[in-house]
This record gives C-alpha cells, structure tokens and sequence, in this order.
C-alpha cells in the first residue's frame, strides 16, 4: 500500500527553448496519474516543475531572434499554462532556474562540493569560433565525416554512417554559426570529481539500495560506474566560458556553471520558491523549505526520460550527497512515445502537437487514458498508433464506463425522484468491484497503470453484462417491478461509483462531474469501503463524447486524399469541390514564420538553395527551387513562410522538412513571402 510519507515530486524540467512537445506532456501526465492517486490516498504532495532556462542554445536563439535571453525565457514560460491546464496537470508550483533561488543554491552546493576537496580546475583544448568569440559546443560545429566522408556532419557522430567521434577529428571542420573554420583554443575548465573513491563508493551504495530505481536502470548506472579504460567514469566538466548564459562561478571571472549543473538544483529552488511564497503553508505544511528537506521522513522522487539517466543517478545524487544535502529517494524512468515507431522529435515538432490537440477541441482526459492504458513501470517506449486511440477511448470510457451511468441513472430519477435503494445489497458483483480497490491501488502505487485500466475496465465489463441481463427497460414497463428496477439501477450506479473512484486519478474533470451529478463530495481513495444508499442524486448529464477517427486525421495531419488515392472524385462537380476548401482543411496546414539562417547552392541542383530555417522549436532544411531569382547571400536572416508539416521528402541531396512560400512564374520572376515587421520564428499564420 502506498506510504503516507510527505512526498516531494518533479518532472524534469524542460528548457525554454521552445513550447511543450508531446514527450513533455506525456511525462507530466504520468507523474500527474500518479501524483493524484497519492493525494486520494490521503498522502501530503508537493509536486514541482520548473523551466531549465540556461545553455548556450537557448542564449543563441535569443540572439538568432534578436532579443534577450530574459525576454526569450519569458515568453517560453508565460506559455506553459494553457498546456499545464489544458491537459489538467496539477503541479503546485511551476518555477524557472532563472532564479534567485538556483542562483544561491547552485553556488552553496559548489561551494560545499569545492570544501568537499571534489573540484579541480584543469585546461581543455576545444574548438573556438574566431567570429563570434565564443567556444562552440559540439551541436555548432559540423565537417566531412572522418570515417565515410559525407559532408555537413555534426561534430559528435555520422548521420550516414553512425560513427561516433570528437569534434576535432572532423575534416574541414566549420562553425554553423558563422560558417569559418573554428581554431583550437585552450582554456581553465572546472571538474567535479567524480572518480574520487569516496564518490565511487557513495554512487554504488545509493545505486544498490533495494527498489530505489528500476532495475534496469540500475543495471545501466551500475555499467557507467564499473566501466574502465575508454570507458571509465571520467570527472564532470562543470564550467563553460563566457559569453554564456548561466550562473556566474564564484570566484573565477568569466566562468559559468554548465547548464547540466544548475537544472537539477533547479528542483530544490522551485521548492524553495514554493515554501517561501507561502504556497506549502496553504496547503498544510508549516515547516520550511530546509526543516522539510531535512526530515528523514520527507521522499524526494524524480520522473524522468531514459535520455537523460546519466545525469540523475550519477551527477545528481553525488552532488546532493557531497553537498551534505538529502540525496533522492528514487528516480523513475520512463520511454518515448512514437507514432509508428518513429521518436516524435524534440526539435522538430513534428508528429502530435499538444497545443493542435487542445485546439481541435480534442477531450484531454482522452490522452490521459489511452497513456494509462499503454502504460507500465518499465522503461519501455510507447506507440502511438490513432486507431487504437479512437478504439480505447470510445470502447472503454464510453462504451463500457460510462454506459453503466447512462443505461441506468435516468431510471432513478423518473421513477424514484432521484433516490437509491436501501441496502444491503446482497450483489456478488458490488462485492467484488469493491474487493479490487486494493488490488487496482496496487497497481497505481506501482506505477503499473495498464494493469491498473484493464482491471478497471473487467469490471465495467462484469457490471454491463449484470445491466444487460436485468434489463432495466424492460423492468421498468411495468410498475410492479419498481423494487426490483431501484436495486439494479442502485447497484448498477454504486459499480459506477467506485469505478469513478478508481479511474479519478486519470480523469479527475469527468471525476468532478459525476461528483456533481451523484450529489457527494469529492472522491478519496478510502470512500470505496462505502456505498450509496437511500442517497438522492442530481439528474444525468452526458459525460463523454466520442473519439472521432477525423479529429485524429486532423491532429496528425493526414492528407486523406493522399491517403485513398482511389478515391479521386472526378466531373466538375468534382473540380469545384477540390478547388474549394473549408476551414478544417486550411487549419490542416502548419503555416510558420520562419527565419532563415543559412542558404546555400546545391552541388549538382541548379534550381535549387539549401535552406536552413530556424522554426522557434530548432532548425530544419529545406530545399528550395529559388535559385533562379536569388543568390544564397542575399538570404541570411530574412524571414519568411514556411509550410511546417508539409511530409518530409528524401532527395538525392538530403531530407527536405517542409516548403518555403513564395509567388510568381518562376525564372528570375520567384517573390519569397516575408511577414511584417515584429513576427518571430515558429509563429504560426492563420
Ligand atoms: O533534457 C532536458 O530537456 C533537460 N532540460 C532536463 C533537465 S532535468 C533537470 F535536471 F533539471
Ligand atoms: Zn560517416
């Protein structure tokens, strides 16, 4: 059964690069699943988020848009509400490493760590940038693939070839950001020192603790920590130069912490921030933020991706502990999701866009289902596939669950002005929907929430099948049936009761509205020891709609003509009809504002330019067949459109991402699209 331990949760916090993508928002409902099953069980919760604000590519991209680094951290973080509510995630507090609070305890843990005798400083030799006078992190530089030759590879491994190597054995190497060849430069860097024995020691202890992680990814943590030669724990590079946008290191001029240093402090300040607004106060706890950190009793868990394990069970826990802070109690890791196998992609933006999803009026709680659905404590990734949307959604939550309502409380309320029966009930099927709480709460505990949905879901079967046999309606034809017909339909709605208890952590909005129409106060865990009776509840409202296979279309962006390339209407009444378009195929087109950031002419392409576009979410090519009426070095900087999720096309020459706009009849006549003044990259047009 779950603790009742004060339980201090996060997410990992994404950086303010760009808006929430679907990977976000899938981690969050989890962690929200499962952090509202604790609150009903009556468990003190403070579950935290914050924006991970620093890094060189976010101070680029504020630069690229011609704006601060503030403004643009701003802007990300005033637009995370609409997702945080729309999806009905309820974190009690939502924060920014740009803070105050990181700042002063990012430098007390280094401070601590320094104390600790765990921080050296020692040169590197790296790329630098002679034009924009900064060192370039790997992701800026590109070259010829030392291994296979392909050009334009980005500093860490081949696309083409999948080698993995260092940024300076790449052949003719260049900088992306101004296109000149980067030098080698020396410079102090600042180490953690993490293979000190006494580190070692403390990882593999915190590692081995029985159930503290999965054990797969014990397994993977304990491989790093064992590995030797090439492959052993090296110290942690902890500093970048400046220009950077971070924490200033105490004491070294020029020196900020690397982003991956002050984000996960980053957790411990968006509590702070939490308990010194008054926020934990309200809802109970008086203890401040240290005295709470400090209680043995307080469990401290984070929730994050499989990408970035590393740096939760190695860096962060040592840091903690060698900082004399409380170390984690567990770290959960969880998959990606993907559409038909494929990563839905952090920088692109392609494949299921959370904000399209709230704008075609799609139900949030949909979502939250099917990912509980598909969901279990494993690492595993998880498909997306819209089919078995549209059928779970509408088979299990309307057909199955919310059937039992609307097949049985109209009854209630015609016929015995909106009162239950008296018990007992003397119902096998009461019985055992009752019995499975322990069971469904041990799945949620475990994070095992499939599980904890199919058993949901027998029931509701059990309890349709009992429905169809009473048959109700037919009862109901005749007065003498009366006492009879009340029992059913006061069974019937107290199955429905208890199914709503269990399925609230999931869909807590449709949770709240069957509180309102059973006339009884918000659901806790412990209310499925108790049953309906002689109650008098309010009438039925329609709970749920359906799924629609075409609002899926829409959200994916799937050109049905395209997709049945038989079914071309053909007559003019056909033509006119494909020359008109309504408004939900126009809303089908991802327009943008788009900056561009590089052109460039394509070797054996004399038609074509090589665009690079900067989409607000990350950069992406396109190629274009503009040459004709514009030289590459007229293009840099300008801004224009760009049809985003146009399906990307594999040419001789690389993947075109989508298609700049632009009118006239071609040759010298080609006039590219530009927006006003004012619009910025990755708005969309509309
Ligand atoms: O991978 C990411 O998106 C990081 N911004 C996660 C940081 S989690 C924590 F360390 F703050
Ligand atoms: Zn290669």
């Amino acid at each position: 059964m779950a603790s009742l331990r004060p339980l201090f949760i996060t997410t990992a916090l994404p950086f303010s690069n760009g808006p929430f993508h679907i990977g976000h928002i899938m981690e969050y409902i989890q962690a929200d699943i499962w952090v509202r099953f604790q609150r009903m069980q009556g468990r003190a919760v403070h579950f935290v988020g914050a924006d991970d604000t620093h890094g060189a590519p976010i101070m680029l991209k504020a630069e690229a848009e011609g704006i601060t680094p503030e403004q643009l951290i701003d802007r990300i973080g005033a637009g995370r509400r609409q997702y945080l509510d729309g999806f009905h995630l309820s974190f009690d507090h939502w924060y920014t490493t740009h803070s105050p609070e990181n700042f002063a305890l990012s430098t007390d843990i280094y401070r601590q760590l320094k104390a600790a005798g765990l921080i050296y400083v020692k040169p590197v030799e790296q790329f630098f940038d002679p034009v924009k006078q900064m060192f370039l992190p790997d992701r800026y530089i590109k070259g010829e693939c030392p291994v296979c030759h392909t050009k334009d590879q980005y500093g860490d491994a081949c696309e083409n070839c999948s080698s993995v190597y260092a940024p300076t054995d790449l052949i003719n190497p260049y900088s992306t950001l101004s296109g000149v060849a980067p030098v080698r430069k020396s410079s102090d860097h600042y180490f953690f020192r993490l293979s000190d024995p006494k580190c070692i020691e403390f990882m593999k202890g915190w590692l081995d603790t029985p159930g503290r992680l999965q054990p797969s990814v014990a397994n993977k943590a304990r491989e790093w920590l064992s590995g030797s030669g090439d492959q052993a724990l090296a110290d942690w590079d902890i500093s970048r130069d400046e220009p950077y946008f971070g924490i200033p290191i105490p004491d070294a001029p020029g020196k900020y912490f690397y982003v991956w240093l002050d984000a996960p402090i980053g957790y411990l300040a968006a509590l702070k921030n939490y308990f010194d607004s008054g926020k934990a106060r309200a809802k109970g706890e008086q203890r401040s933020f240290e005295e709470f950190l400090a209680a043995p009793e307080t469990e401290q868990i984070h929730i994050i991706g499989k990408d970035i394990i590393y740096f939760h069970t190695l860096f962060w826990p040592a840091m903690l502990k060698f900082a004399g802070r409380k170390v984690p109690d567990h770290v959960y890791v969880h998959g990606f999701i993907m559409l038909s196998g494929l990563k839905m992609s952090k920088s692109r933006g392609t494949g299921l866009s959370p904000l399209r999803y709230l704008e075609l009026g799609m139900n949030p709680q949909w979502l939250r289902y099917y990912i509980a659905a598909k969901l279990n404590a494993n690492v595993e990734d998880m498909d997306f596939n819209p089919d078995d949307f549209v059928a779970r959604v509408n088979s299990d939550l309307v057909g199955k669950y919310v059937n039992i309502a609307s097949r049985t409380a109209g009854f209630v309320t015609k016929r015995f002005g909106g009162q239950l029966g008296q018990g007992p009930f003397d119902s096998a099927l009461l019985d055992d929907v009752r019995a499975a709480s322990q069971r469904i709460a041990a799945y949620y505990e475990q994070r095992e929430f499939g599980k904890a949905m199919r058993e949901i879901m027998e029931a509701a079967d059990v309890a349709n099948a009992y429905i169809a046999q009473q048959a109700p309606w037919e009862l109901a034809k005749d007065p003498k049936n009366d006492a009879q017909l009340k029992q059913v339909c006061t069974i019937s709605l107290n199955v429905f009761r208890l199914l709503t208890i269990y399925l609230k952590p999931v869909l807590p909005k449709l949770a709240e509205s069957v509180e309102s129409f059973l006339r009884i106060a918000p659901l806790q865990w412990s209310d499925s020891q108790q049953l309906l009776e002689n109650h008098v509840i309010g009438a039925y409202e329609h709970l749920m709609t359906r799924a629609e296979s075409k609002q899926l279309d829409a959200l994916l962006g799937i050109d049905e003509a395209a997709a049945k390339p038989d079914e071309k209407a053909t007559g003019p009444a056909a033509a006119s009809a494909v020359n008109e378009v309504t408004v939900e195929d126009f809303a089908k087109l991802d327009l943008r504002i788009a900056k561009i950031v590089a052109a460039e002419v394509v070797d054996g392409a004399d038609k074509l330019l090589k665009l690079t576009l900067d989409l607000g979410d990350g950069q992406r090519t396109v190629f274009a067949g503009i040459r004709s009426a514009y030289a590459p070095e007229q293009l840099p900087g300008r801004m224009t459109l760009v049809l985003a999720n146009l399906k990307p096309r594999k040419m001789r020459f690389g993947v075109s991402e989508g298609m700049v706009l632009a009118a006239g009849p071609g040759g010298k006549d080609i006039f590219l699209l530009s927006p006003d003044a004012g619009a910025t990259p990755g708005m969309k047009v509309k």
